[in-house]
């Protein structure tokens, strides 16, 4: 397996090759994915849910992301690493410098920023200073207090109009790759082609240039808190690589996610 780079997954795009991506935490997961066909990971801070049991991301520290993506980091050493800037470690451009460069220094290949327009300068930053940002907007969970809870985002014209907007206004800042959340399937369908940069679903829907899921919603072991776009695969496997191996099976072939995974 060759190292995954950003412009590897940009020529994806082009070729219309779709590619599939997981949230990983610790080094054994990460080699597991890893040899399972899975080469984008994304330390999540998703993972202040998934492993430290709170009910959102914002308790999740720097500190935090830092330790579980060196973990990740030394599991999958030629997967492509996302790793998240945690809720408001980006709140003013200095911080924003400081805190992607203790996550590069831990292994990640590019930071994840949530926001629209009013992180472009952030954005810009960053890239001229040599990091490579991905964008996330949509339902965006560090922001689940003014959103007042889970919901799907750009369901009117001039939501989804402003979403398309911020995401043209951000790659024209230098993001290099983009994170859409729980979207309806035409939006998504229109901000992936509106940009060049590769463009990365949860719950947006098939024509998106990724996907993306939590692990343990692949695995099914979320309990009841399973999301509706998300997929249990270890039903229908006999093991866990079999499992990732048919999600990215799926994911490669456009099956899924399906209708009954995707919001109208
Ligand atoms: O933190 C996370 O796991 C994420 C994914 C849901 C995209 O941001």
């Amino acid at each position: 397996m060759n190292i995954t780079t950003i412009s590897y997954l940009r020529h994806q795009k082009q070729r219309q090759q779709k590619f599939a991506s997981i949230t990983a935490y610790d080094a054994t997961f990460a080699s597991l994915f890893e040899q399972h066909g899975i080469s984008v990971m994304l330390v999540g801070d998703s993972l202040g849910m998934t492993i430290q049991g709170h009910d959102s991301t914002l308790p999740v520290t720097l500190d935090d992301m830092i330790y579980h993506t060196r973990c990740v980091r030394r599991g999958a050493t030629k997967s492509l690493l996302l790793a998240d800037l945690p809720f408001m470690c980006y709140a003013t451009l200095s911080q924003a410098y400081e805190s992607a460069a203790a996550l590069m220094r831990a292994g990640a290949n590019i930071v994840k920023l949530e926001g629209g327009f009013w992180i472009t300068k952030t954005v810009r930053g960053l890239t001229e200073r040599a990091v490579p940002v991905c964008c996330h907007l949509g339902l965006t969970p560090q922001s689940v207090n003014i959103f007042g809870g889970y919901k799907i985002q750009g369901r009117d014209k001039d939501s989804a109009d402003k979403l398309l907007a911020d995401a043209i206004a951000l790659e024209l800042a230098g993001a290099q790759m983009l994170v859409l959340e729980c979207v309806p399937v035409t939006l998504a369908e229109r901000v992936t082609r509106a940009l060049s940069i590769p463009v990365i679903g949860i719950g947006a829907g098939v024509m998106t240039d990724g996907q993306i899921l939590v692990m343990h919603d692949v695995l099914g072991i979320t309990g009841n808190r399973a999301p509706s776009f998300a997929r249990n695969f270890l039903v229908d496997c006999e093991d866990i690589p079999a499992a990732i191996r048919l999600y990215v099976q799926e994911v490669e072939a456009g099956e899924f996610p399906a209708t009954q995974h995707s919001f109208y």
